[in-house]
């Protein structure tokens, strides 16, 4: 089956609390989104997936959701959000939301009542055990926390403020479809799954493995994929998404997955989900925690993303992304973020647009943002980047060595708000922006490349153009080229008679190309390139250059 919608469809993620503020509070609000669809339209985006806006005493920034059915006032109103949905759907964009129920906040009332008492009728919808075992949390320190009240202690793989639902209840599921066909009902077009692939644990907790000098063990065999998680994605699909007709995106954010795993979660016969992000590509510059930073290296880049590639391309499907609101920003971390911030930033996008899969743009992607320069922990506001300081720094690291890695990796790159243009707080607040605003602003930011053919922004209106207009794009095979070649990112797509090469330059120096066929390829129309052409070149690329050729057989 070709014709899935969201094969040819472009996903822009928002973050609400850092994308433009509408009255002043310094938090992102949805009458602020709802001021830029226009801006969303024009890049010509499908879909909009939306962070969580629900209620939630923001611990993780509304990943601890204390009311599965209502908007936080920081964010606006359910008439807003009904305001929202319009506004997209006349512009022909689809509106995912954020579906958070690994685990909820310990301020939803489902916990309040299971943390009761030991007879409470929901104890059993959470994990509470007399014990702990040995696991981490992914916020530092265990994934227990100890409740007075009741006794006993209850799981958290993230915060203490988050603590884990039991998936084993069958009350926990329906509970959770009911709330899910109720935002179908009020107008969404699918979910983007929290990690969803460790709402199926091993139920008796197992120890995990200690890491030498590491106090807890390692959860995640236990967690990742667990006995039943085909089972409960099935449930979720009949008990939500039958019926839809295939006009939904249910994409899976699925840690750990392996391409042979998400070969069958995504298997259309199977009925699960469409499409899932995984991770292994993101850890290619990182040693054993993500906190460790190892050099960069493009055959390894290569080699994960071409088995995902080849892994799913027959049988499943991809998602695309480089960046989110959990990852540095790429053109600091794969590209160039100083003389060839530009250049580079339109070369990662185009290599990554240009695979098989459905591409994720995170906001701001699309204009170049960089990483921050971070002055000191004050400036940082992530919970996973606060804890680990004070974890790393208490376990004797040094806090500069810490705040080193934090500058690199922390989530908060991600967060500083969206640059529109290069007044005060780049036009996302006129109040006090909640997170400080990257100071480059005044150079990039959206005004300023919103008529420049040449800009960034320009650029990914084309790559969306692309995929809009070239079926190859969406349905054609991936073949990879040059896979240990230190600095050429090259690749083949084909459909039918037409045939398109890509090339990347991830370096600061000119590389020569040499591909199969390079003579017929160099004659080849481009229609993609991130720095003007000059003829004779041959296939040699200048620094951080990239091209899309194509050759149409029948026509040659
Ligand atoms: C993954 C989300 O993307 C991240 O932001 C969050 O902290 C964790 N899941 C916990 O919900």
């Amino acid at each position: 089956m070709t014709d899935q919608w969201w094969k040819r469809a472009v996903v822009y993620q928002i973050y609400p609390r850092s994308f433009a503020d509408s009255n002043g509070d310094g938090i992102g609000d949805l009458r602020g989104i709802i001021g830029r669809l226009d801006y969303l339209a024009d890049l010509g985006v499908d879909v909009v997936w939306l962070s969580p806006v629900y209620p939630s005493p923001m611990d993780d920034n509304g990943y601890d959701i204390s009311d599965y059915q209502a908007i936080d006032p920081a964010f606006g109103t359910l008439a807003d959000f009904d305001e929202l949905v319009a506004g997209l759907h006349e512009r022909r964009i689809r509106l995912v939301m954020d579906l958070v129920v690994n685990h909820t906040s310990d301020e939803h009332p489902w916990f309040e009542e299971s943390r009761s008492g030991r007879d409470s009728a929901k104890r059993d919808w959470y994990w509470w055990r007399p014990e702990p075992n040995n696991w981490a949390s992914f916020f530092s320190g265990s994934a227990w926390e100890y409740d007075a009240g009741s006794r006993e202690h209850y799981l958290h793989l993230f915060s203490r403020k988050q603590p884990d639902l039991n998936w084993e209840n069958p009350e926990v599921r329906e509970a959770v479809y009911t709330m899910m066909r109720w935002w179908l009902d009020r107008g969404v077009d699918g979910f983007r799954m929290d990690v969803i692939n460790f709402i199926s644990k091993v139920v008796d907790l197992p120890d995990g493995v200690m890491r030498p000098g590491e106090r807890y063990g390692d959860g995640t065999p236990y967690v990742f994929s667990g006995p039943r998680i085909h089972e409960f994605l099935h449930e979720m699909h009949e008990a939500v998404f039958a019926g839809h007709d295939g006009s939904l995106l249910v994409v899976g954010e699925m840690p750990g997955v392996t391409v042979k795993e998400a070969g069958l979660f995504t298997d259309p016969d199977r009925e699960e989900v469409d499409m899932v992000f995984q991770f292994a590509h993101m850890s290619v510059d990182q040693g054993a925690t993500k906190w460790e930073r190892i050099p960069f290296s493009l055959p390894k880049l290569k080699g994960s993303l071409g088995q995902w590639q080849e892994g799913l391309g027959e049988t499943g499907w991809n998602s695309l992304y480089w960046n989110n609101h959990d990852q540095p920003r790429v053109v600091s971390r794969f590209g160039d973020d100083d003389e060839f911030r530009v250049r580079s930033a339109k070369m990662l996008g185009t290599v990554l647009h240009l695979h098989r899969g459905t591409p994720y743009i995170y906001q701001g992607e699309e204009l170049g943002m960089t990483n921050m320069d971070f002055s000191g922990i004050d400036d940082f506001r992530d919970i996973e980047s606060l804890n680990h300081y004070s974890a790393a720094t208490a376990a004797g690291h040094s806090p500069v060595h810490v705040l080193d890695a934090l500058r690199h990796m922390s989530r908060d790159n991600a967060r500083t708000p969206m640059q529109w243009d290069g007044t005060r707080h780049a036009g996302f607040t006129a109040g006090e922006p909640w997170i400080p605003v990257n100071p480059n602003h005044t150079e990039i930011n959206a005004a300023a490349q919103e008529h420049d053919a040449g800009s960034v922004l320009a650029h990914y209106r084309r790559l969306v153009a692309l995929r809009h207009d070239e079926p190859v794009v969406a349905h054609g095979d991936f073949t990879m080229l040059l896979a240990q070649h230190p600095h050429i990112y090259a690749f083949v797509r084909r459909l039918g008679d037409v045939r398109l090469l890509v090339l990347g330059n991830f370096s600061s120096d000119p590389q020569p190309v040499d591909v199969p066929d390079a003579s017929s390829w160099a004659n080849a129309d481009i229609v993609l390139s991130n720095v003007d052409p000059v003829d004779g070149e041959g296939l040699e690329l200048r620094p951080w250059e990239a091209r899309v050729y194509k050759l149409d057989l029948e026509s040659t």
